[in-house]
């Protein structure tokens, strides 16, 4: 397996290009036969990436957002049963490769964050540059939404979210004023909540809008994002074939540390305490890791949004034998 090969050919293309995808499929090496998952179809872009890169590849498709499940139908009008969707969460990726009844899979990929359709949708509350409804939701049908939170919390956990989501440095006085706020009536929408910090931070002063990393925080809690993230990398390990590879692009820091941190667990031979003479871990996952890659110069040129990906790369090695990494 290579990083940037010749698999790495089907990224181009009109319309929607897809996040570090030549480095993706070159990695995942998907120009050789595979079961490959994309965890966040969201417009597809890396699904059909791999569908073509070998005429036999099979893709498995997850997404929580009925919008992107729907536009799966395209797709899957084009690749048959070459292609599957799924509308769930990579938190239970287990059970839907045991319900498909797949055992192994070649290659995984996890494009986390939010879609563009969902950054740009004037209605779902994602993005401060519309005036709407305070959701947040990736799965509209469930949980509670961001008004819900910022209407329900108390000062604690408000405080809690904003500061350890967000990194917002005025994380208290923003709980607080929402906690003001509310005795009059519930903050509902948008414009309510970027009023409010605007009062606080002053208005936009440069390039980064004063209500970023508070709808950051608010998006990464009411869809349970880290959480959701330890969980599905587990059952994509699990499930990953010997020499398999799972590729993961993070936009957050905190996101990054958390595929980072694993990736260095599951390298470790043995995990027994220091100076313990002899092994008795029994470890019984390894891997290797590969290089953090970010994007080059022109991709970014070409899509900003792609200015803070990282992609990360674990592949598994059978724990008695093993390659080199590259
Ligand atoms: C950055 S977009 C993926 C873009 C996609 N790779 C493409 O090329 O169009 C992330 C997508 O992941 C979905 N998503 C986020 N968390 C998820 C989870 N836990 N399980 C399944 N889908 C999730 C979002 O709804 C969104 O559509």
């Amino acid at each position: 397996m290579t990083i940037y090969g010749e698999d790495a050919n089907f990224c181009g293309g009109s319309g929607h290009i897809p996040v570090l995808c030549r480095e993706v499929i070159s990695s995942l090496s998907c120009g050789q036969k595979g079961v490959f998952v994309d965890c966040t179809f969201g417009s597809g872009g890396h699904s059909k990436a791999i569908l073509e890169s070998n005429r036999e590849n099979r893709v498995i498709a997850l997404d929580k957002d009925t919008d992107a499940v729907e536009s799966a139908k395209a797709v899957k009008n084009a690749y048959r049963e070459r292609f599957s969707i799924v509308k769930a969460g990579f938190e239970t990726l287990g059970d839907i490769l045991s319900s498909l009844k797949i055992s192994r899979v070649n290659g995984f990929v996890f494009d986390l964050g939010m879609s563009s359709l969902q950054l740009d949708s004037t209605s779902r509350g994602f993005s401060f540059r519309f005036d709407s409804e305070l959701d947040m939701r990736f799965d509209k049908s469930r949980g509670e939404t961001a008004a819900d939170f910022l209407n329900g919390a108390d000062e604690k956990e408000l405080l809690r979210v904003f500061s350890s989501y967000g990194e917002e440095p005025r994380s208290l006085a923003i709980a607080r004023a929402v906690i003001t706020y509310r005795k009059k009536s519930p903050l509902k929408t948008t414009k309510d909540l970027v009023l409010l910090i605007e009062r606080i931070k002053g208005p936009k002063r440069n390039k980064i809008h004063p209500a970023t990393k508070i709808f950051q925080a608010l998006r990464m809690y009411v869809n349970n994002e880290l959480e959701n993230l330890k969980t599905g990398l587990k059952q994509a390990f699990h499930y990953l074939e010997t020499e398999g590879r799972i590729a993961v692009i993070s936009f957050h820091s905190l996101e990054d540390r958390i595929v980072k941190q694993y990736f260095a667990y599951l390298s470790k031979k043995c995990i027994c305490p220091p100076g313990q003479p002899i092994c008795t871990c029994n470890k019984e996952e390894e891997a290797l890791t590969f290089k953090l890659i970010k994007p080059a110069e022109e991709e970014i040129k070409n899509n900003p949004r792609s200015r803070s990906a990282k992609l990360r790369i674990v592949e598994k090695i059978n724990k008695t034998g093993g390659k080199n990494a590259a």
